[in-house]
């Protein structure tokens, strides 16, 4: 899995590319298709409106388009808006879900099992969905104790982790193979299920979790060292649309169980219920815009 996303991260500089031409292009031929009439009413509106206000709009758009944002500081933002949709996921979503008898497990994309994604397969579907889109960004969960072998630290993220391990803080490094900057944050177990569903999975090497434990990390990666706050934007977004994607593939699984639950506005600690994606994303987008703005705000 983790191959998989650093593979896509190699190759996505090419698409990010060609996007921006795409989007030149397609200014440039609105242009032409302007009728001169249409455009001398154009010109004429904008110059009265510039002569009158008089601003000095062009300066001020530079200036926040010249702003740049350390990876650090991006992989930080992405990072926790990760963490506010996976929590958003596991105690509003997976565990009032379960109380009211709906499944979650590993086998939730074969259609003959009604059950939905556990949280870290959530994060895994997010993944998948970024590195089929075109953003650089990469998203990878795993642990020295992994339930799922795939999911096994090694190299410099083994490294990483076991000095987390100490003191429990972020870790920012360089992945030299693949040419990215990284940045790993822990994964607590901050809820009984994580520790509860862990200890008794039968593929768990260990059973001694207690709530509170590192259980693993989470891993971000771009391959460059500086955005500028556009790019940063396009991060954002293309983050937010990869929840939005893992969520929507859950709702189209549970519309389709033999005893499907309601989708709409109810959540699971309601009744037999699941938000549909508006109301899930505007939750996650309530709980997580907030700290976002002031951190690109703060931007130099
Ligand atoms: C209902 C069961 C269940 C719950 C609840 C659960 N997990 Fe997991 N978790 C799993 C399974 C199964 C995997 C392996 C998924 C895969 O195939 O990649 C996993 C994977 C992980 C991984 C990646 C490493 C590994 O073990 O493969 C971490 C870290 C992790 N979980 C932490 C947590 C934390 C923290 C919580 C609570 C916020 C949590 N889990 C809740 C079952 C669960």
């Amino acid at each position: 899995m983790h191959a998989r996303s650093i593979a896509t991260s190699r190759e996505a500089p090419l698409l990010t590319r060609r996007g921006s031409v795409r989007r030149r292009a397609n200014s440039e031929a609105i242009v032409t298709t302007k009728t001169f009439g249409a455009f001398a009413l154009v010109a004429l509106v904008a110059g009265v409106y510039l002569f009158v206000n008089a601003p000095p709009a062009l300066p001020e758009t530079r200036a926040v388009g010249g702003k740049k944002l350390s990876t650090r500081e991006l992989l930080e933002i992405c990072a926790s808006e990760n963490a506010v949709v996976r929590e958003l996921y596991t105690k509003s979503i997976v565990e009032p879900a379960l109380k009211v008898g709906l499944e979650f497990n590993e086998k939730w994309r074969d259609p003959n099992v009604d059950a939905g994604p556990l949280p870290a397969l959530f994060l895994r579907a997010t993944a998948e969905s970024l590195a089929r889109g075109s953003s650089r960004l990469g998203l990878f969960l795993g642990s020295d104790a992994p339930v799922n072998k795939a999911n096994q630290f090694s190299g410099v993220q083994s490294d990483a982790f076991q000095q987390m391990r100490r003191d429990r803080l972020p870790r920012h490094f360089v992945m030299e193979d693949v040419k990215a900057s990284a940045a790993m944050f822990p994964d607590v177990a901050v809820s009984k299920g994580c520790v509860d569903c862990h200890n008794k999975h039968a593929d768990s090497p260990k059973h001694d979790w207690k709530m509170g434990d590192l259980m693993g990390a989470t891993t971000l990666t771009l391959p460059s060292s500086s955005v500028s706050i556009s790019e940063a934007l396009e991060t954002i977004s293309a983050l937010r649309k990869a929840f939005r994607d893992a969520y929507v593939a859950y709702v189209e699984r549970a519309k389709k169980f033999s005893s499907s639950p309601e989708i709409g506005k109810k959540w699971p600690s309601e009744g037999f219920c699941l938000p549909d994606p508006d109301i899930f994303m505007e939750e996650a987008e309530r709980r997580m815009s907030r700290a976002t703005l002031d951190r690109l705000l703060s931007a130099r």
